[in-house]
């Protein structure tokens, strides 16, 4: 017998492709990371992640112009600052590397939204997302001292010009605690994008290069989630919620497509998925060796994200993506 029902009727021309095509990456659903270092005319690729550097504060300016002209909404800083210490000073000083590139970046391309990643790693001396007590060998990240600090932090950002405050370190009640300090210091209006289900994953390396934030001793294994957890990432989501935040974000991607999916379908705020260093990298050795048709890799993966429920997706490829697009 000859089958009845044939799907293939609908996928025979492009123009019927395109009429019953069901989720669509936009330019507007990026969000282009960059990482800011001290000095003045610096541009240093990252080994690991080609087509990524390490920019001063004049070059983030630049880049950002070319951001906003491809017609992608935001970009998100990180910062590498001059010098670490214990109290992540780096962090939270109005002179730090992130607040000097968010004014930077305002006062020249006013119309793009700058994201600031609230977290300590890159500016402590043991590359921990947190406080650690003062002598402690074994490297215990402390909850509550570090919420303070990321308070400090958050609102240090807002003050240079930040929109969005993001941060990262999976401390528990850090979107309470960055709320709290925005809303005193008058910032009401600044929204938090939480960085809701992270995992403790090794797809982070290449970004440990580009951030300097590798953790000295130790792994991130008691503040970032572990990578056999589902049902959890739910609870960590629903706090965040709880606790006020704007946005919520899965991070990794590739390998967490069912958290992006079992998130949105729990909340009705926007999620969105962070396509990561490792998973970048991975695409562009591939690429580099004509192993992979780049673009179509990318632009696939990325509908991927749109198609498993991300409405925002944070990745190295968005400059790319956005002329694919065309
Ligand atoms: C740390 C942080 C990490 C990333 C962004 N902020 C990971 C980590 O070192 O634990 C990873 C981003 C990427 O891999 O692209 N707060
Ligand atoms: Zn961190």
């Amino acid at each position: 017998m000859f089958p009845t029902h044939r799907p293939r009727r609908l996928r025979q021309t492009d123009t019927l492709r395109r009429m019953v095509r069901e989720h669509q990456v936009t330019v507007n659903d990026l969000i282009y990371p960059l990482f800011a270092v001290p000095g003045e005319g610096v541009a240093q690729e990252v080994t690991s992640m080609p087509g990524v550097y390490q920019l001063s504060v004049d070059k983030i300016v630049e880049e950002a112009k070319e951001v906003r002209d491809l017609g992608i909404p935001a970009i998100i800083l990180f910062g590498i600052p001059d010098n670490k210490d214990t109290e992540a000073t780096g962090a939270w000083h109005d002179c730090g590397i992130v607040q000097k590139a968010a004014t930077a970046v305002k006062a020249a391309v006013s119309d793009l939204t700058v994201i600031a990643d609230t977290c300590l790693c890159e500016y402590t001396t043991h590359g921990h997302c947190g406080y650690l007590e003062t002598g402690d060998l074994s490297g215990r990240v402390l909850n509550d001292p570090t919420l303070e600090l990321l308070g400090k932090t958050a609102v240090s950002q807002a003050q240079a010009g930040a929109d969005i405050i993001a941060p990262s370190g999976m401390m528990d009640g850090f979107v309470q605690a960055i709320r709290q300090a925005l809303d005193a210091a008058g910032f009401t209006d600044t929204p938090i994008l939480s960085y809701a289900a992270k995992y403790a994953s090794a797809y982070y390396g290449p970004f440990r290069d580009a951030a300097d934030s590798a953790p000295q001793f130790g792994d991130r294994r008691t503040y970032q989630m572990d990578p056999a957890n589902g049902t959890e990432a739910l609870k960590e989501v629903e706090l965040d919620i709880q606790e006020g935040a704007d946005m919520l974000m899965v991070k990794p991607a590739l390998a967490y497509m069912d958290i992006i999916w079992r998130v949105k379908a729990i909340t009705h705020l926007p999620v969105a998925a962070y396509n990561v260093s490792g998973e970048y990298s991975m695409v562009k050795a591939a690429a580099l060796n004509g192993w992979i048709d780049e673009p179509q890799v990318v632009l696939e993966t990325l509908t991927g994200f749109k198609r498993a429920g991300a409405d925002l997706i944070l990745t190295y490829h968005a400059k790319d993506a956005a002329r694919w697009l065309g």
